[in-house]
């Protein structure tokens, strides 16, 4: 975040009270409900836990042990108890809820299908006995690299209900990425799609998984492949499966397997500071319980809603507030496969209207691109269904929330600013919406049994709010990682080491005003974020590197107006530099961009690439990142420059020469 927002958020007083009418119908009506759940929790932090445990979840054997620390950081949660999470999240409906609508679906064409809980279980239990076939068994990894459809719903809790653990990719992640990720994980099985649709084209996964595969993955035994698009594809014999094919034959009764709380649920790779993505391992019970919690106690979430958070499955918002956490709470959601703006902006607008959407769901970066369409476009569909609005993914700033909470909520919609991250499951900071005042820009308060705090470099706790710090979590939770992937030491190193195992370091920078409210700065490390997406510097530096033409590169963020950050790549030719970055330098910027993407996904292209002879360095030979970033922003440089071996690189630098 640029300190022009810092200063903007700084200088915020804007106070906005639960809306009187919210509050009267909410599950947590006050401040004063809100500080028994909060105080219950302080003083007897496992028995509030227990309790939550007990309420939320259906145990197939119960737990004994609430919270092992025994050997921290590596915690865990209801030990002894035993569970299944599609069970939780789809039979324990069938009785009274069988007929009610779990998934209603629109194509980015504009196709609706909708699935009821019996339906959904149904088509779960199907494709759980598919896996089942194939081979699958507990503790197998499954790879899933599917577009938004219910399928990928699908594919996730038959994964859940027989203890097989899936690792959803993003669609818009490459080739290689793919590849990376299925061999870190060393899955059995692959599961994608001929294609999907984006923005009125088809975006070709089939085609990708086959590259991915290509002289890897050995691991990989079988692929099946869902027909979305129905264009031409290549099958492998022996490897390739049709979905329908095989559902079709597939038996509808399946008993879950009972799994230990601990029993991981999934794999999520994300982009950290260092290195390749890492694993982030989610177990069974703490993580479903941190979603049905998280409904309740933000979304506030009732029968009768139609809740629509629009993240793709790929990402964990989409895991956590698609997937699981309204099926645990049987409720009703919308999932859409296109982007917000196609046919035209008013998509996302025509869609709440269509489905009577009641809470919805986004990131401040869709926000700020739909805000820039003006305010008659959705002033021309009816919202007045809408009562509860949130946001997630990055800092938002003050304009694009007062437009969302005028314009989208007209006033009547309290706003949730969620905080958190892949690695904490479920949202940590959050207002919650008939409780706590909002002001834009700040997600307020942690929730009852989260133990947020801001500190120092000592680990001290900063109570002014005019100095940020480092935003940590000083007690476990339950839906909170349990290690990296087959790294157990890395996720000590990444999370815990800095302050000796003593809190988890989210690695977001922070403050707290006066009335206790977290105000997210941005990362506080090399971690960018590009639209709500997280992309690490030195993910994209290492692609750019193995270029052949690239001798060496440093990638900075620089703010920008809707996407929050956008990425500027400084390369270092192994031979002559292009005379004039414009001219001599642009078809060679396009043909990085270009290898980037095949590398990474397009979400990491390079928006700008300066072409120069040198980068400033420390004496130890580091790459002075902060002081790019400070030329990238085009602000005064008051940073030491004599490691710059000529005032004409400083030029270069700046895109100047
Ligand atoms: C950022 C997404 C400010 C933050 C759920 C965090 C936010 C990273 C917010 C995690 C918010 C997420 N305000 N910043 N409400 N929510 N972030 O793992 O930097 O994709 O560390 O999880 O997004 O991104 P991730």
């Amino acid at each position: 975040m640029n300190d022009k927002n810092i200063e903007s958020t700084l200088c915020e007083e804007r106070l906005f009270s639960p809306p009187a009418e919210f509050s009267a119908k909410a599950r947590i009506p006050d401040r004063a409900a809100f500080d028994s759940l909060v105080q219950a929790a302080d003083e007897n932090f496992e028995g509030f836990w227990s309790d939550q445990a007990k309420a939320e979840l259906t145990w197939h054997k119960p737990f004994e042990t609430v919270l092992d620390d025994t050997n921290p950081p590596y915690y865990r949660w209801f030990t002894e108890g035993e569970l299944n999470v599609s069970f939780n999240c789809l039979d324990r409906h069938l009785k009274g809820k069988a007929d009610k609508a779990a998934i209603i679906f629109e194509g980015e064409r504009g196709e609706v299908t909708t699935l009821t809980y019996r339906q959904l279980h149904q088509r779960v239990c199907r494709f759980a006995n598919v896996l089942k076939e194939q081979g699958i068994v507990p503790g197998d990894r499954v790879v899933i690299y599917l577009p938004m459809v219910p399928e990928a719903v699908i594919a996730m809790q038959a994964c859940a209900r027989i203890g097989a653990i899936h690792s959803v990719v993003f669609g818009g992640f490459s080739a290689e990425s793919l590849k990376g990720r299925i061999e870190d994980a060393e899955a059995k099985l692959l599961i994608t799609a001929d294609g999907g649709y984006r923005g009125g084209r088809i975006i070709q996964l089939k085609a990708a998984a086959d590259r991915a595969l290509q002289g890897g993955c050995v691991s990989i035994q079988r692929v099946i492949v869902l027909q979305h698009t129905g264009h031409e594809i290549a099958m492998t014999g022996g490897r390739d499966l049709w979905w329908h094919q095989i559902e079709a034959k597939a038996d509808s009764h399946c008993e879950p397997v009972w799994v230990n709380a601990e029993h991981p649920l999934f794999l999520l790779y994300t982009s950290g500071s260092t290195g390749k993505p890492k694993g982030i391992q989610h177990a069974s019970a703490g993580y479903l319980l941190g979603t049905a919690t998280t409904m309740k106690w933000v979304f506030d979430i009732r029968d009768e809603d139609i809740f629509w958070c629009t993240a793709d499955v790929g990402w964990v918002t989409g895991h956590s507030y698609t997937t699981y956490g309204p099926l645990a709470v049987g409720a009703t959601m919308v999932m859409y496969e296109g982007v917000p703006t196609f046919p035209d902006p008013g998509r996302f607008w025509k869609l709440c209207q269509d489905h009577k959407v009641t809470i919805f769901y986004t990131a401040p970066t869709a926000i700020r691109a739909l805000m820039k369409w003006g305010d008659d476009l959705p002033a021309s569909y009816d919202l007045s269904q809408l009562r509860l609005l949130g946001t997630v993914g990055e800092p938002i700033n003050p304009e694009a929330w007062m437009w969302y909470y005028r314009i989208i909520g007209n006033e009547r919609c309290p706003i949730v600013d969620t905080w958190w991250q892949t690695e904490t499951g479920v949202h940590m900071i959050s207002p919650i919406p008939g409780a706590i005042p909002t002001k834009p820009g700040s997600c307020t308060l942690p929730l009852p049994g989260i133990s947020a705090a801001v500190v120092d470099e000592k680990g001290e706790s900063i109570t002014t709010a005019d100095r940020g710090g480092y935003l940590v979590i000083t007690r476990p939770w339950p839906a909170m990682l349990r290690t990296i992937w087959g790294d157990d030491q890395r996720y000590y190193e990444t999370y815990w080491r800095k302050f000796d195992g003593k809190y988890y370091v989210a690695g977001d920078s922070a403050r707290r005003d006066e009335d206790g409210y977290f105000w997210i700065m941005g990362r506080a490390d090399d971690v960018l974020n590009v639209s709500g997406h997280r992309l690490g510097t030195m993910e994209i530096e290492s692609a750019l590197v193995a270029y052949p033409k690239v001798a060496e590169a440093a990638v900075v963020g620089r703010p920008d107006a809707i996407k929050g950050e956008s990425i500027l790549a400084y390369v270092i030719l192994k031979g002559d530099r292009p005379a004039k970055n414009g001219d001599g330098g642009a078809p060679l910027a396009e043909e990085l961009r270009a290898w980037v993407a095949e590398q990474i996904g397009p979400i990491a292209k390079p928006d700008e690439i300066r072409f120069v002879d040198g980068l400033p360095k420390t004496r130890s030979g580091k790459i002075m990142r902060r002081l790019l970033r400070t030329i990238a922003q085009g602000e005064t440089i008051t940073q030491d420059t004599s490691t710059l071996e000529s005032e004409a690189i400083l030029a270069q630098l700046q895109g100047k020469a």
